[in-house]
């Protein structure tokens, strides 16, 4: 319904979810295979009851902090790099952005951004002081890679998120299913992809194109160490293996996250993984984390087990869908399935 009111990140994904057209709405929502993990990651916190104390003085209450050793946030909350949001709206990236700006939050863009990076900064930091992340693939053409890092730093960015769970894209059923592409009209300008250049292309095949696989610790790291001043984070830690390996290779954090369950399916939710990376870390590194976090508590939980900041991809998403109008929404819909060659009335979700 129109004019529904938004009281709950449930009902943002109710609203957003029924604005979009069901391929589109599959891509943000769905994870890989048999969504296991997906659902695992938000199902996860309700094992977990607070523990509380009363009689406490909560009238001075401050849920402001410092991140990346000094930048000051309203809360312990941003909103992690999530690709292609102008299929949730037209203002895609740059309204993400703005939002997180005016509320004080942190915002990583992805390199799968409709906007370029100084677009998405600069919409930011018109309307309040904001940290951005960068959040880079090891990519195959390290000249471009290098031409990110550097459009990173040239904007103000204060870290690289290296994604490392991703040497190839998550199964995800959904996207073979609908067939789904890129809708028409949008780019990919991070990574230097044109209109022209992507149209008609699968995501799966463009992932392929630009990915190396055969990323690793001992060349990645040292590497983007090599050429960057900006804090190195790796995302996709579930380990206390692989939390040693970022101590070991002098990484400023890692964000335990699987990928919001779009990677590898049957992996932990990120809640049940965090104790053993923060007791791995041991204070030596930051532990960020994303994955199922809807709601306040979730975020206590996250806190409590050690995390110092949480972060969320797809309730931003929603929220841009739900700001969508309708008129828009259904152009959108059209535009969508004349991209893959269908009626409009097929791929519409009412
Ligand atoms: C993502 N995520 C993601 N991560 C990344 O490192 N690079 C990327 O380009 C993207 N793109 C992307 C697109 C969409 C549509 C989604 C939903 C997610 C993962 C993202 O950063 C984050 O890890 C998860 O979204 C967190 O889980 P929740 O909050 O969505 O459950």
């Amino acid at each position: 319904k129109e004019g529904e009111k938004m009281l709950s990140v449930a009902d943002l994904e109710r609203a957003g979810s029924k604005k979009l057209p069901d391929s589109i709405r599959e891509f943000y929502n769905s994870g890989s295979t048999e969504q296991l993990t997906i659902h695992e990651n938000s199902r996860a916190f309700s094992k977990y009851r607070v523990r509380p104390r009363v009689l406490v003085d909560v009238s001075k209450a401050d849920t402001s902090t410092n991140l990346f050793g000094g930048q000051r946030v309203s809360f312990p909350l941003g909103v992690s790099p999530a690709g292609v949001q102008a299929m949730a709206h037209p203002d895609g990236e740059t309204a993400t952005s703005r939002a997180c700006a005016k509320r004080g939050v942190s915002m990583g863009i992805s390199s799968f951004s409709n906007y370029s990076i100084t677009e998405v900064r600069s919409a930011g930091t018109n309307v309040a002081p904001i940290i951005h992340v960068m959040q880079l693939y090891t990519m195959k053409d390290r000249d471009l890679q290098l031409r990110i890092i550097r459009d990173a730093e040239l904007a103000g960015c204060t870290a690289i998120f290296l994604t490392a769970d991703s040497p190839v894209l998550g199964v995800r059923y959904n996207e073979w299913r609908n067939d789904f592409r890129t809708p028409a009209g949008l780019a990919f300008p991070i990574i230097e992809l044109t209109t022209e250049r992507i149209q008609n292309q699968t995501h799966d095949s463009g992932f392929t194109a630009f990915n190396d696989d055969a990323h690793n610790w001992t060349r990645d790291i040292p590497w983007l160490r090599s050429v960057t001043k900006m804090q190195i984070w790796i995302k996709g830690v579930l380990t206390a293996e692989d939390t040693l390996l970022a101590v070991q290779y002098g990484c400023d954090g890692i964000i335990v996250s699987n990928h919001g369950g779009r990677q590898l399916d049957g992996v932990p939710a990120t809640i049940d993984a965090l104790p053993e990376c923060v007791a791995a870390a041991n204070g030596r590194i930051r532990v960020h984390v994303d994955g199922g976090i809807r709601t306040g508590t979730d975020i206590f939980k996250a806190l409590a087990f050690g995390a110092e900041c949480c972060w969320v991809g797809r309730p931003a998403i929603w929220g841009l869908a739900v700001s969508l109008s309708m008129a828009v929404a259904c152009q959108m819909g059209s535009v969508h399935t004349e991209c893959l060659g269908r009626p409009a009335e097929n791929s519409f979700a009412a």
